[in-house]
């Protein structure tokens, strides 16, 4: 993994195979972005002429290489886009983009510094969470040579006196990219390499790695407890189910949240199958597993105030002769029957599983994270996560919190008459399917049947945003992206924050 560090030297005597600069949109064309004064001194004061040569705009996304001038010790100057110029400091998602920009551009080198305007700790994290994302590489199957290796060491210059809170803001920041890396890497795996036992194997090997307790219940222990969504779902499968619970405690802490993922480790959508065009990227569907479980492994390592428990509910939704039928009737976890009218909307029957268990710990809050529908990307696109809740202040906290480590999300409503559907004309009390029109909605209604009285409950549904299909852009690649795990760090440490105060 591309080793992150922060340097007080002069960005001239850097020994480093690229120095990156920020640039800008002005009103009378590019201006350079604070943090490239010393490389604009070594090419005389002409860096943005130059650069305006070569084509540079200042647009974000862009990226312009320059031979380095006499007096600086890298051979390159790296130029990145931040979009309009701003007078009072960038935005902090146009800094983690630019860095990711950078980072990317400057696979296969070795050392590159980071020379983009970072004052403040919060800006110093952005640049170097976002150099991190954007240096991450999927290689596993990868043979040598096929594809350029990540850049290997990135540095950041602060000021010798800003330089402590600077290596805290680095650190941090380290924590977060390496575990949205791991997120990525769980989802990019091929189906055939992560099934639920494999993924239970990780997690109790990270738990042990850092100090976390994991319980995995196996696909006995779920009979015995009467887990009849998990078990219904993964009955297609030769890969049976697990529900893993990891769990971060804190001696100081008053509040404990559980997050639960959606871990389908492969979506084929059961006996009612999905056609081609629609199954080849669904190994996918446990990135709401992935993203609790990074998200917990990231509460543990920063020693939030605050308890999480992460549970992962995995399942495999295979076609077979022992598969779940339209038409079956499940006992789900507590007691409640569903008639499953469509094998592919299974993730909701493995959630419905965790979220009662869940609910019996009393957590203050349950969050779960879930590539649910294929509705929500309808709706919100591919890079908006959509946020239903049973409280209308947590809906607007997790949006306000996304908005804030720079994820796209969009309160969504669920409406009382799209509830109908679901329980009408039904043989259980539920069916696991109601109305068409307002699909991810009325998974979310799903769900919230499932949650007990008194918990205070959101839902976030990442169909859209979990997995990215298009060219890179910014810090976000080819594949698992690892959504909503900043969203979810955030709302831990808000949460140990507010019980402090
Ligand atoms: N895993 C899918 C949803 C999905 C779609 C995730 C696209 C990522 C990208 C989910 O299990 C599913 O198949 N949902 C069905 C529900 C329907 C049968 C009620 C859907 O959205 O079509
Ligand atoms: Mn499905
Ligand atoms: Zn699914």
């Amino acid at each position: 993994m591309t080793a992150l560090s922060v340097s007080t030297s002069a960005a001239a005597s850097l020994r480093a195979d690229a120095l990156v600069i920020g640039v800008a949109k002005g009103p009378k064309g590019i201006v350079l972005a604070p943090g490239a004064e010393a490389v604009n001194e070594a090419f005389e004061g002409k860096l943005a002429e130059v650069l305006t040569t070569l084509g540079a705009t200042g647009a974000e996304g862009e990226a312009v290489k320059v031979p380095s001038a006499a007096g600086l010790k890298a051979a390159l100057v790296l130029a990145v886009g931040l979009g309009e110029a701003a007078e009072d400091g960038y935005g902090l998602e146009a800094l983690r983009r630019a860095a990711g920009v950078a980072a990317r551009t400057l696979a296969g080198s070795k050392k590159a510094a980071l020379l983009l305007p970072a004052e403040s700790a919060e800006e110093v994290e952005a640049v170097a969470l976002g150099g991190l994302l954007g240096s991450y590489a999927f290689g596993a199957y990868k043979g040598n040579g096929n594809g350029k290796e990540p850049v290997g060491e990135l540095v950041l210059l602060a000021a010798r006196k800003g330089s402590k809170d600077a290596k805290a803001a680095v650190e941090r920041a380290a924590v977060v990219g390496e575990e949205m890396n791991r997120a990525r890497d769980l989802v990019n795996t091929a189906p055939n390499d992560l099934n639920p036992k494999g993924f239970a194997a990780i997690a109790q090997a990270a738990g042990k790695e850092h100090g976390l307790k994991v319980e995995v219940l196996d696909e006995k222990a779920l009979v015995k407890g009467g887990f009849g969504g998990l078990l219904g779902v993964g009955n297609g499968s030769v890969n049976p189910p697990r529900l893993v619970k990891v769990a971060y405690t804190h001696p100081k802490a008053k509040a404990t949240l559980a997050f639960i993922g959606k871990g389908i480790t492969y979506d084929s959508g059961g006996i009612s199958l999905k056609p081609a065009g629609h199954n080849e990227t669904m190994k996918c569907d446990m990135a709401g597993a992935a993203a609790v479980f990074a998200a917990v492994v990231a509460a543990k390592r920063l020693g939030l105030a605050v308890n999480v428990t992460a549970w992962l509910a995995l399942a495999e939704n295979m076609p077979s002769g022992s598969a779940t039928r339209p038409g079956d009737v499940l006992k789900m976890y507590g007691g409640k029957t569903v008639e499953v009218l469509n094998t592919d909307a299974e993730g909701r029957l493995v959630l419905a599983d965790a979220i009662v268990r869940a609910g019996e710990e009393n957590p203050d809050v349950i969050v779960d994270v879930a590539t649910l529908t294929g509705a929500m990307v309808l709706a919100l696109g591919n890079r908006t996560f959509g946020v239903m809740a049973n409280d209308d202040e947590l809906r607007e906290t997790l949006h306000a919190l996304a908005g804030e480590v720079g994820e796209q999300s969009w309160p969504m409503p669920l409406p009382a008459e799209l509830r109908k559907g679901m329980t009408e004309s039904t043989i259980a009390d539920l069916a696991n399917m109601g109305d068409r029109m307002g699909g991810g909605l009325v998974a979310g209604l799903f769900l919230k049947e499932f949650v007990a009285e008194g918990i205070d409950w959101a839902h976030l549904d990442i169909a859209g945003p979990a997995f990215h299909e298009g060219a890179p852009f910014g810090y976000t690649p080819k594949g698992g992206t690892a959504s909503a795990v900043r969203t979810l760090v955030r709302f831990a440490e808000r949460t140990a924050a507010a019980d402090k105060a």
